[in-house]
């Protein structure tokens, strides 16, 4: 038997940076996956193939001495495995559609993926158990995990996002999501610092601008609602000079939103910037003409992913 989990990507459409001092972020799932497949074996190990490498431990090994690619995922498979008091080792298989570390949730899709998996072999968890499973995985690496990648991740659509709660919005969005990565790799938390820096000399104008994002963004829900893309498209505009004016926004991706100006509804940004990927809103008026204008990077349309986490088992003889 083997159990099969898939989990979407993500992007922030809105509201990134901000939402560390207090404001709110909106999410949604795309339809790029990662999958993991899981099985039962009879070796007392744990083994992980994956694009990102290969990894065989003992099931008992030390979560802190493990390498740190694997160690979400090693720590699902030994807290599964003894949750369900079983003798067997587990192959894992994984594989991905999302790159990695440009800001597309890449890490949180796995875990979700992962939980599910794995635990499919013995249950069948509800959305929420695969989340708080998944979002316990992730803090072996991220210790400050916020669980807005893995909420994303794990239920898919459409989120606003506080830090005070997490809530789904209620729509089914006609528009489309292009996104172009520059491939220049971030680190997030140096970012966020740099933003903190950024507020510490610029107090007035930070909080202006704070102000005027959570004006924008109650704004962009409202367009949302109502599928308004073209203000959609100017809120998008309007956030990304929020992002450039805080300085995570840089020449290249800059030159990279500047492709996008006469063909999409609007571009900014997604997520800590710096490097990373961009997202250009479109419809099918002006999917081709968008990729077009962005075809010297690495670049795909995407749709709103609105199903999350899914999970099938496979019995061998099915
Ligand atoms: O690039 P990402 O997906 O890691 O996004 C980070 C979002 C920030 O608002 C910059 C940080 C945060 O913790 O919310």
């Amino acid at each position: 038997m083997k159990s099969i989990a898939s989990a979407p990507a993500k992007v922030i459409l809105f509201g990134e940076h901000f939402i560390v001092y207090g404001g709110k972020a909106i999410l949604c799932a795309i339809n790029k996956r990662i999958t993991v497949e899981s099985k039962l074996s009879d070796s007392n190990t744990i083994h992980i193939d994956s694009d990102i490498g290969i990894i065989t431990v003992p099931k008992n090994q030390l979560i802190e001495d493990i390498d740190i690619r694997f160690r979400p995922i090693i720590f699902l498979a030994q807290k599964i495995l003894r949750q369900f008091n079983s003798d067997s080792g587990l192959t894992i298989s994984i594989r991905s559609e999302i790159p990695a570390g440009v800001g597309l949730g890449s890490s949180s899709a796995c875990c979700v993926a992962a939980a599910s998996s794995i635990s499919g072999l013995f249950t069948s968890y509800s959305k929420e158990d695969i989340l708080r499973l998944a979002l316990e995985a992730e803090k072996t690496i991220f210790e400050n995990a916020s669980g807005a990648d893995t909420t994303s991740c794990t239920f898919g659509g459409i989120l606003e996002y506080t830090k005070q709660g997490i809530q789904r919005l209620d729509m089914y969005p006609k528009f489309q999501i292009v996104i172009a990565n520059s491939r220049i790799i971030h680190t997030t938390s140096q970012v966020v610092e740099r933003v903190k820096k950024f507020k510490q000399k610029n107090i007035e104008e930070f909080s202006k601008l704070c102000h005027n994002e959570a004006i924008l963004i109650d704004q962009a829900v409202d367009a949302l609602k109502n599928n308004n893309i073209e203000v959609l498209g100017e809120k998008m505009i309007e956030n990304q000079s929020h992002l450039q004016r805080i300085g995570v926004s840089n020449q290249t991706l800059d030159s990279m939103i500047n492709l996008t100006k006469n063909v999409s509804h609007g571009a900014k940004i997604t997520g800590a910037g710096d490097g990373g990927c961009i997202i250009a809103l479109v419809d099918d008026s002006n999917l081709q003409k968008t990729l077009q204008a962005l075809s010297e990077y690495e670049c795909f349309p995407t749709k709103i992913d609105m199903s999350g986490v899914e999970q099938k088992t496979i019995h061998d003889n099915s």
